[in-house]
């Protein structure tokens, strides 16, 4: 049988999630739901409508949900559920202001989820991510491997858009990576970011390195002042897309994803931007990379500056 994939939220995030899985063409299915009457009817319809344009076969259906999960039987049998339900980011805002708010949003979504596709592997991009993400398995009591969240492979695809940029050299020759929370205790990793193989050390002065470092850490702030309402859409929804994908297709990919850690880096019992393998299974390794004393000092701060907020969302 085909692949199924569901969006939750049709917002900006959602809805260009629901276009690349398309756009993709190895899904049988990508459904797109949202609390709206009509938007995520609207938005699959015109996507469907792109099909012969874009040569692409995979249907996009659009379905309401209701409070009481009213139109859920719609994911049933979905291999992956992306959660981009909630509100996003106004200028000013930092990313736990939304806690409250779109905690009893996700909280609801997982509980639905866990319900009609208790099978799915679920990928949390909702903000503030790490938090969302510890209450989403909470909520679905699914196993820890078969939720996580989308922040590393945004924050690393920013790392190097940012050299690339600086450098002048193709994003392709670049390769960055970011580990830790998706905020402000984000852990950029230069010692294993080179350009063209090269250390990114070697190219570039700790003075430019720590000003893209600081650059990639309020990468979506940057975004979120330039568009004045809204949060940025492209690059994250490349990401989900990208793990969603991964995961549909049991590929065995590599990033740097929000993960349930247990014992990597001396670090356990909390979810954190690590390297992780994805596969049918969600998370199937978390992996331990090189990192110098300071990296992995930072790494363990945003561990435990994550870990207290994370136990703090079972009540909310
Ligand atoms: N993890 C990341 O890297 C990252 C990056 C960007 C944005 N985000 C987050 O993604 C979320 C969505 O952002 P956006 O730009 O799409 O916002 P948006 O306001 O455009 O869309 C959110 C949508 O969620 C819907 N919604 C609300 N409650 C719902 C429910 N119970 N069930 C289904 N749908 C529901 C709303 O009706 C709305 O259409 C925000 O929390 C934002 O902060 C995360």
């Amino acid at each position: 049988m085909g692949k199924k994939v569901t969006v939750v939220g049709a917002g900006f995030y959602g809805s260009t999630t629901a276009q690349r899985l398309a756009e993709y063409d190895v899904f049988e299915t990508v459904v797109l739901t949202d609390i709206l009457e009509g938007r995520p009817q609207g938005l699959a319809l015109d996507l469907n409508q792109s099909r012969s344009i874009e040569g692409f076969e995979t249907t996009v259906i659009g379905v309401t949900t209701g409070q009481n999960g009213e139109g859920y039987e719609a994911i049933e049998g979905s291999d992956v559920v992306v959660i981009t339900a909630g509100f996003p980011r106004k200028p000013g805002m930092s990313r736990m202001d939304l806690l409250d708010v779109n905690a009893k949003i996700v909280r609801g979504v997982a509980e639905q989820v866990a319900k009609y596709a208790p099978n799915a592997v679920i990928v949390v991009v909702s903000n503030p991510l790490d938090e969302m993400t510890a209450l989403t398995q909470i909520a679905s009591a699914f196993p820890k491997n078969r939720v996580l969240g989308q922040a590393g492979v945004l924050d690393t695809a920013r790392f190097t858009h940012f050299v690339a940029e600086k450098l002048g050299v193709p994003v392709r020759s670049v390769k960055t990576l970011t580990l830790g929370s998706h905020g402000d205790t984000m852990v950029p990793v230069p010692s294993q970011c080179t350009v063209n193989g090269k250390p990114l050390a070697d190219v570039l002065s700790a003075a430019e390195i720590e000003e893209l470092v600081v650059r990639t850490r309020n990468g979506g702030a940057e975004v979120n002042n330039l568009l004045k309402t809204g949060s940025a859409f492209y690059a994250p929804s490349a990401a989900a897309a990208r793990m969603a994908r991964a995961i549909a297709e049991d590929s065995g990919d590599v990033w740097p994803v929000c993960a349930w850690v247990d014992g990597e880096y001396g670090i356990s019992g909390v979810y954190l931007g690590v390297l992780a393998k994805l596969g049918a299974e969600g998370v199937q390794e978390v992996l331990e990379t090189p990192l110098t004393d300071a990296e992995l000092a930072s790494l363990r701060e945003a561990a435990e500056a994550v870990r207290a907020k994370q136990a703090d969302v079972a009540t909310l």
